[in-house]
């Protein structure tokens, strides 16, 4: 789906274990300005329910399990994230929900930006007007 993609990250494992080095700029597409975690989510919990004008993020799934769903007015997709090696990019202007967490879930997301509240779009209405001309935009090859 447009400004999503899965990333898959390097796992140096042997006997002693995993190791996943990411870098800023080279493992994912921007430098990282944050990282904040997601733990102890109740089973039923649905979290998310809005957009970023400007943040681009990856979610990774560090341990546990997750769902996650991305959504434009034009698509929808769910994606299942289990393995800590692999992440999420989510990028401009996309919705997202995350749901069906297990109970030892620990979701880590990495983003491109300090936290601004002025850059969530988080009412679903106003997020349908300012992404379907972005879009679109896009869609011409005019973005
Ligand atoms: P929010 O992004 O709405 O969480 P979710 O999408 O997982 O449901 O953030 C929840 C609260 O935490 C909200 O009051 C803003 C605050 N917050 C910060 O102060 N700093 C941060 O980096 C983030 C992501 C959230």
């Amino acid at each position: 789906m447009i400004h999503t993609k899965k990333i898959s990250f390097p796992d140096m494992h042997g006997a002693l274990g995993h190791l996943t080095p990411i870098e800023g700029n080279v493992d994912i597409p921007f430098p990282i300005r944050r990282v904040y975690y997601i733990t102890r989510v109740p089973g039923q919990a649905v979290r998310g329910f809005h957009s970023h004008r400007r943040l681009e993020q990856v979610l990774i799934c560090l341990h546990g399990r997750v769902k996650i769903r991305v959504k434009t007015p034009f698509a929808e997709q769910i994606i299942p994230l289990c393995d800590p090696a692999e992440g999420l990019y989510i990028g401009h202007m996309i919705w997202r929900e995350m749901f069906d967490f297990s109970e030892d879930a620990v979701l880590m997301v990495l983003a491109s930006e300090h936290y601004s509240e002025a850059d969530y779009i988080r009412d679903y209405a106003a997020y349908e007007k300012e992404a379907v001309p972005y879009f679109q935009t896009l869609s011409e090859g005019g973005a």
